[in-house]
């Protein structure tokens, strides 16, 4: 293929229409780069990452070759570009108490590290854990590891994972693979985290919340443990991306030592001109490189989330079929946190010869999942991400510009096994214009649950040991919400009430543990822990893109006009009775995604067993919804909008205009009154997750709240 040349789909593709009839769409591209961009970015040598860090060592790669992915799992691992510097990376473990790992994606940092540490027995009678932001990473590794391991050994046996609300060890487990949320849990039984030996954090150039905080916790417990002569913690950093300085200097200067990796060459391109929809430019980019590249050239999309990535699939697939288009099979594999584990699985497997990958992803195929096979990287540009704005009160989901530290992780993707080519859907000036770094998320989220958590360890986030502290304004406006929902007396208080203590056991947001600890006082426990337990998975309704008003009117039956919780909670209760053998047609006729259901289940079963252990007596209201709502309002009333005009909703808090977001099944029905879980922004700000509530119980359920924040409707409730 001429990379130079521009092309357009002859009038053979409108991406953006599911009737598949095609339109031109062309986009056009024009090469800016040819070469591997990341490693340039940053010089190391023996002064250091940019010459601060000290001691930093760097590792060359001398006879870079591809990898060969048919070969078995031991040669595969002596093929790592880690593998060669294997010896001097134990010496160095075992020098150094603390050490900073910088390599490439894919040299195999996260696989093999870990099991360098257990065969050079560096972590004596304690464990290994080694942290990843995202469940769907932690678990594919430890599956990964387990297997490397072989001689039969399954998962959980001396390799297991640890991701919420499923835990996959044993007595016998060595290497364990955990989110870094769940650390942060076990933080705060094991503040010294007593059952490791070596603590890695990975990823650490993510910079989740949880990541960000377990620094301090880890520096903390090693420095405490050395001053009461306790078994020493061994804490290893690694990170894909090279600006280390600031980390080393956080962790007294510690020691960074760089693996070169191999990348190819990836040629780029930039679209000529901007293209605001993105996800239709990716496909017909798509089916560009589709009618040209050999059918074993595997293909990887960015988009931002869940619907975006099933509609874009949907095309793929639909299109791929039609005659017209040329090309080899295609096998599409979405790739996204919500998704059901099994199916997270599918990408790692190579397709069947003669057929084309193609994965489409979020922001997790940036750094913290390899696939193999990949030589096309197809770059939406964008990432969905959450920001907490204190003067609104408000944790906004918005697509976004991506940074461009990520655009060239995502390009990267493209030359990990041979040279590669990346298809960016922005111009060279929209490139110019991102952000050259992206912004920690704790300094742009929501930061209640962290501040309870810090609390259930005796710190106040005021007085923590940050890498970088958060805005005051965020810490104030956690703290404050803590207060209303009384698990604090004041916000300057280091410890947590008795309500707080216990909110702290749930592995949820506080607001929505507010909720479970009610529920023994509006006699709704059963239907309380089917609503959180609904909330904390991923969607149980299905909308396939074709089959969008036969799935609603199936489902039509688990309408409730007191809005989408509720409905949620029909369909539950009725999935509860019906029989095990029935389910799979039941959830089939009803559109209804049955795994993820029966991890509603498993979820609802472990939030009632940590019920039970706060002495919250069971209880259920049947038909008496005004009960659950009340219940629902006891943990969101900071959540509640009030109808202003024609569709318009003001928060009540800060007087926010929004409105009812169109997938609402009360959207239309303009209720007076309505508490939200989701602020989505578009083109507008939108309110998702409803339930209606009388004005009246407001005041009711949350009198201090309305006292003290002057809270007024504008309208009675008639
Ligand atoms: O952590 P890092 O990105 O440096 O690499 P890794 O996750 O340890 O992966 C090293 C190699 O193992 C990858 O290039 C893949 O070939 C392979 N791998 C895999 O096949 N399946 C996984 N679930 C994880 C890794
Ligand atoms: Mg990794």
């Amino acid at each position: 293929m001429d990379p130079n040349s521009k092309y357009n789909l002859n009038g053979k593709l409108d991406s953006s229409k599911i009737s598949l009839k095609l339109k031109p769409t062309p986009i056009l591209f024009r090469t800016k780069y040819g070469g591997s961009p990341p490693a340039k970015r940053i010089k190391l040598n023996e002064n250091g990452v940019n010459g601060t860090a000290k001691k930093a060592i760097t590792f060359s790669n001398v006879n870079g070759h591809s990898l060969k992915p048919k070969v078995n799992l031991q040669e595969q691992r002596r093929n790592l570009p880690i593998f060669d510097k294997r010896n001097k990376l134990i010496e160095l473990m075992k020098q150094h108490s603390t050490l900073i790992i910088l390599a490439e994606t894919g040299s195999g940092k996260t696989t093999q590290v870990p099991q360098y540490i257990n065969s050079a027995r560096l972590m004596e009678n304690g464990k290994i854990a080694v942290t990843q932001p995202r469940r769907v990473a932690a678990i594919s590794v430890a599956m990964r590891v387990a297997q490397e391991y072989g001689n039969g050994m399954s998962i959980g046996d001396y390799v297991g994972y640890s991701v919420r609300f499923e835990d996959v060890t044993s007595k016998k487990t060595r290497i364990k693979f955990l989110t870094d949320g769940m650390l942060l849990r076990e933080a705060i039984t094991d503040r010294l985290l007593l059952d490791y030996s070596v603590v890695i954090l990975d990823e650490a150039h993510e910079r989740t919340i949880h990541t960000d905080v377990l620094f301090g916790i880890v520096k903390n417990a090693q420095r405490v443990r050395v001053e009461r002569h306790l078994p020493p913690l061994k804490i290893i950093l690694m990170s894909a991306t090279m600006d280390v300085d600031h980390l080393s200097k956080y962790f007294n200067n510690c020691q960074v030592v760089y693996i070169e990796g191999r990348t190819y060459p990836v040629q780029m391109f930039y679209t000529v001109k901007p293209h605001d929809n993105y996800q239709t430019a990716c496909v017909s980019t798509f089916f560009k490189i589709h009618r040209e590249a050999p059918p074993d050239h595997d293909v990887l999309i960015f988009l931002t989330g869940q619907e975006e990535i099933e509609s874009c699939a949907h095309q793929i697939r639909m299109l791929s079929k039609d005659p017209e288009v040329e090309g080899p099979p295609v096998k599409v594999c979405a790739l996204y946190a919500a998704q059901p584990s099994m199916q997270q699985m599918a990408v790692f497997q190579p397709a069947p010869v003669g057929t084309r990958k193609v994965v489409i992803s979020t922001n997790i195929a940036e750094t913290s999942v390899t696939i193999s096979g990949i030589k096309y990287v197809i770059d939406g540009g964008m990432v969905k991400s959450r920001t907490f704005h204190p003067s609104t009160g408000m944790e906004i989901l918005k697509v976004q510009r991506i940074s461009q530290e990520q655009a060239w992780q995502r390009t990267g993707r493209a030359g990990r096994e041979s040279e590669g080519l990346c298809y960016r859907i922005y111009t060279k000036s929209q490139f110019e214009l991102m952000k050259k770094n992206s912004i920690p998320e704790i300094q742009r989220a929501n930061l209640n649950s962290v501040a309870l958590q810090l609390l259930a360890l005796g710190i106040h986030m005021l007085h923590f040991d940050f890498l970088d502290k958060p805005p005051n304004d965020t810490i104030e406006a956690a703290f404050e919400q803590l207060q209303l929902l009384g698990a604090i007396d004041d916000i300057n208080s280091k410890v947590l009430t008795n309500l707080g203590r216990k909110m702290a056991k749930f592995p949820l947001d506080p607001r929505f543990s507010k909720i479970l600890l009610s529920a023994e006082k509006f006699g709704c426990l059963e239907e309380a822990l089917s609503v959180v337990s609904l909330l904390s998975s991923e969607s149980i309704f299905l909308n396939p893109p074709s089959k969008r008003e036969e799935a609603q009117n199936a489902r039509q039956k688990f309408h409730s006009g007191y809005g989408d919780h509720l409905t949620l909670l029909n369909a539950y209760r009725e999935f509860e009775n019906i029989g095990q053998n029935n389910r799979k047609v039941w959830c089939h006729e009803h559109f209804i995604h049955m795994r993820n259901i029966l991890y509603v289940r498993e979820v609802r079963s472990q939030l009632q067993e940590i019920c039970k252990q706060c002495d919250i007596r069971g209880s259920s209201c049947g038909s008496q919804m005004d009960q659950l709502r009340k219940c629902l309002l006891s943990g969101l009333f900071m959540n509640v909008a009030e109808l202003h005009r024609d569709r318009q909703y003001i928060t009540l808090d800060k007087r926010q205009v929004t409105q009812i977001h169109p997938s609402s099944n009360i959207h239309g029905q303009q209720p007076h009154c309505v508490i939200f879980t989701e602020v989505v922004q578009t083109t507008k700000c939108y309110l998702r997750g409803l339930t209606t509530i009388n004005s009246d119980w407001l005041n009711e359920v949350a009198p201090d709240y309305v006292k003290n924040h002057n809270i007024k409707f504008q309208r009675d409730s008639s």
